[in-house]
């Protein structure tokens, strides 16, 4: 399986470990600097290789069964014609039967009723303190506080949960399974993470 946004390794690690053979690309050669690191600390045996995802396709010779895009990442794109492109290049790296399986921050709910979290899946830690200090139709931007003097900020776009499974068929997925905080049955504004596996 391919990971294309791996960051510091984290679910490329686990994925790895639990016995599946894994590759993880990111855009960035200092986060794939990170998951060099963390997989050697945690003893994973990971392909790591740079690949953009617009240009996944001139990098990745292989095709895959399953692609992943975690940890919100690809909302940090910001028009139409790149989620486009970006999941046209994921479709033609996975095999025919594929899935590929893509979460966001459930941006319906932070745009309609505003921001909140249970840490219940997701940032669970207590070292950091997280809100969003911009909301609107075209960005979140979400500070991450781990002190007064310590505040870092991601500027990502709001894409709403059938915006993004529009693009998804208009790829050619033929199936997509939607889960909210990893539960079939879901209220639309209820669960911090919208996931969508797309079956090719
Ligand atoms: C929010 S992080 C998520 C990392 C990881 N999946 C996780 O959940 O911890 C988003 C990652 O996407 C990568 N990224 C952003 N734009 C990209 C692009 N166009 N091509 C490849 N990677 C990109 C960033 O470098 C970053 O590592």
């Amino acid at each position: 399986m391919l990971d294309i946004a791996c960051g510091t390794g984290y679910h490329a690690i686990q994925l790895a470990k639990s016995g599946l053979e894994v590759k993880a690309t990111d855009g960035s050669e200092e986060m794939l600097e990170k998951t060099r690191m963390n997989a050697e600390k945690h003893d994973a045996d990971i392909e790591i290789e740079k690949a953009d995802w617009l240009n996944l396709t001139d990098v990745i010779e292989e095709r895959y069964d399953a692609v992943v895009c975690l940890g919100n990442a690809l909302t940090h794109l910001f028009h139409e014609d790149l989620y486009l492109r970006a999941i046209g290049e994921v479709y033609e790296v996975l095999n025919e039967d594929g899935i590929f399986i893509v979460d966001q921050r459930n941006y319906d709910c932070i745009l309609d009723k505003g921001y909140d979290s249970k840490h219940k899946y997701y940032y669970c830690g207590q070292e950091v303190e997280i809100e969003p200090v911009v909301v609107n139709e075209g960005m979140v931007k979400m500070q991450y506080m781990f002190s007064e003097d310590e505040r870092y900020y991601l500027t990502m776009h709001p894409i709403r949960r059938e915006e993004l499974s529009g693009y998804l068929k208009e790829t050619g997925f033929r199936r997509i399974d939607i889960y909210g905080d990893f539960e079939e049955e879901f209220d639309k504004y209820d669960p911090d993470f919208i996931i969508q596996a797309a079956y090719k």
